[in-house]
């Protein structure tokens, strides 16, 4: 049955755009029904209105008093959705959302968690980390959501090589190229039944 999946975003959203072009190029029977995000003006909600994909504009100045996100899940819950795909959202998911969907929250994080994962880790903070560190390896991370920034069960991880003092710019788009591939991976094992849960870790049936 066709998978329906909200994605959330802050910013550019080149992760939900790939995973909408990529549904289709690839015929995935799967759906983005819904963007979130907190921020009207970015990238991501042009690319959504362009592509007749409905938006939902959800911030503390349109629901100052939601702080367990109750509305939020109502809106969502409207949608009947197998999936939730977090492309870089910069607000935290509530324990009540998280509850609620339990193992059916993915992100995406641009280093070799647990490496540079946690609070004030994001974006290219991460990759001037790993180049300040003179790191010889970095990669990507698709992960389930849990309660904590980061920590939740790992899906899929991959690495790259870095050349000798390749600069955080480099790194970044070295890095943005890998997160499409895994990400939308991801999101095609899921919408194809292809996980399976054993002790609370995500395993990829054959
Ligand atoms: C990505 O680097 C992702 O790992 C992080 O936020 C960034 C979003 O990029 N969570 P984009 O908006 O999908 O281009």
């Amino acid at each position: 049955m066709k998978k329906a999946i909200v994605v959330f975003a802050s910013g550019t959203g080149s992760n939900f755009k790939n995973i909408v072009e990529k549904i289709k190029i690839h015929n995935l029977d799967a759906e983005v029904v819904l963007l979130v995000s907190n921020n009207s003006n970015c990238n991501a909600v042009t690319f959504a209105k362009k592509n007749n994909i409905k938006t939902l504009i959800y911030n503390s100045i349109k629901y100052p008093n939601d702080f367990n996100q109750d509305i939020l899940l109502k809106k969502i819950k409207q949608y009947e959705i197998d999936l939730i795909v977090l492309a870089g959202y910069m607000k935290k998911i509530s324990k009540n959302l998280i509850k609620n969907y339990k193992n059916k929250i993915l992100n995406i994080h641009p280093s070799l968690l647990p490496k540079y994962g946690g609070k004030g880790f994001y974006g290219m903070k991460v990759h001037e980390a790993v180049y300040a560190n003179k790191d010889k390896k970095t990669g990507a991370t698709v992960h389930f959501v849990d309660e904590n920034y980061d920590t939740g069960p790992i899906l899929i991880q991959k690495e790259i090589n870095l050349k000798l003092d390749e600069k955080p710019s480099k790194i970044s788009g070295k890095v943005l190229e890998l997160e499409h591939e895994i990400y939308f991976n991801s999101v095609r094992l899921f919408c194809e039944d292809k996980i399976l849960w054993k002790n609370n870790k995500p395993l990829i049936k054959e």
